[in-house]
């Protein structure tokens, strides 16, 4: 993500952290709001490399909120926001999340990856982790409706032992994986519905 959108980010969230702190009620966990400054007002992001959140398993999202409280995912632009979250909020913020509804990024999928990522996605087995609707489960994400561009970073920094904290059964899948298999992959992903 270019930095200057980053500082940006940070720092509308950090005025929203100011505003959570004086506002009294909410239906929603306050911090939920901060959250949704950087990845899209109802959960589904709309700024490249910032991935949706909305309709996560919430078993995926409190893992990861402890992954990166701890430092075992170090999510530099996310630190501020997390290091002080006790596990209760944690708790509340992943049953808030996963309750949101998932919707698909603007990017469209190219028909022609689409397809040579669907041949490629049976023959991985992605299904038998993500579920055929993709829609994920238990500590193994969403991949319908996550935006393209995220998807292939991420890929990436599997293959290329980039994310700290990744989960094996993860990183053993995309071993050897060209740039434009990844590339197809998430096209694949991105064409399935989110709901
Ligand atoms: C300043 C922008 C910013 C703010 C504020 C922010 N995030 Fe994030 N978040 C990111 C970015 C960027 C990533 C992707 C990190 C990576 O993969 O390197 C991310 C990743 C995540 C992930 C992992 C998603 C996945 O599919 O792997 C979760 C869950 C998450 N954020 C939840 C939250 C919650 C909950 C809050 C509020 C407490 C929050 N974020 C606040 C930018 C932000
Ligand atoms: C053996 C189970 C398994 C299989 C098979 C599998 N995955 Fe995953 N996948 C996971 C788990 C678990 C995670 C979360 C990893 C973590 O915590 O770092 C994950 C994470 C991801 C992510 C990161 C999403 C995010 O929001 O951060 C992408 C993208 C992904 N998988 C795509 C795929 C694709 C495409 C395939 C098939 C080529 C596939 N996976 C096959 C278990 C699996």
């Amino acid at each position: 993500m270019p930095f200057l959108i980053v500082l940006t980010l940070i720092a509308t969230a950090a005025s929203i952290v100011e505003a959570a702190a004086q506002s009294v009620h909410s239906s929603r966990p306050q911090q939920l709001e901060i959250c949704l400054t950087c990845h899209g007002e109802d959960g589904n992001s709309r700024t490249p490399m910032i991935p949706s959140i909305a309709g996560q398993p919430q078993f995926f999202i409190t893992n990861q909120l402890i992954y990166m409280r701890e430092g075992v995912r170090p999510t530099p632009s996310m630190t501020p926001f997390v290091e002080q979250l006790k596990d209760s909020e944690i708790e509340e913020l992943g049953r808030a999340i996963s309750a949101l509804e998932p919707a698909s990024s603007e990017e469209l999928p190219d028909l022609s990856l689409v397809a040579r990522g669907q041949v490629l996605a049976e023959q991985m087995r992605c299904a038998s982790c993500h579920l055929p609707s993709f829609h994920g489960q238990e500590q193994m994400p969403r991949l319908s409706g996550q935006r393209i561009d995220y998807m292939v970073q991420a890929m990436r920094a599997y293959r290329d032992s980039q994310r700290p904290g990744a989960d094996p059964m993860m990183s053993n899948v995309v071993v050897g994986l060209s740039d434009a298999e990844i590339e197809a992959l998430a096209h694949y992903a991105a064409s399935k519905k989110p709901n």
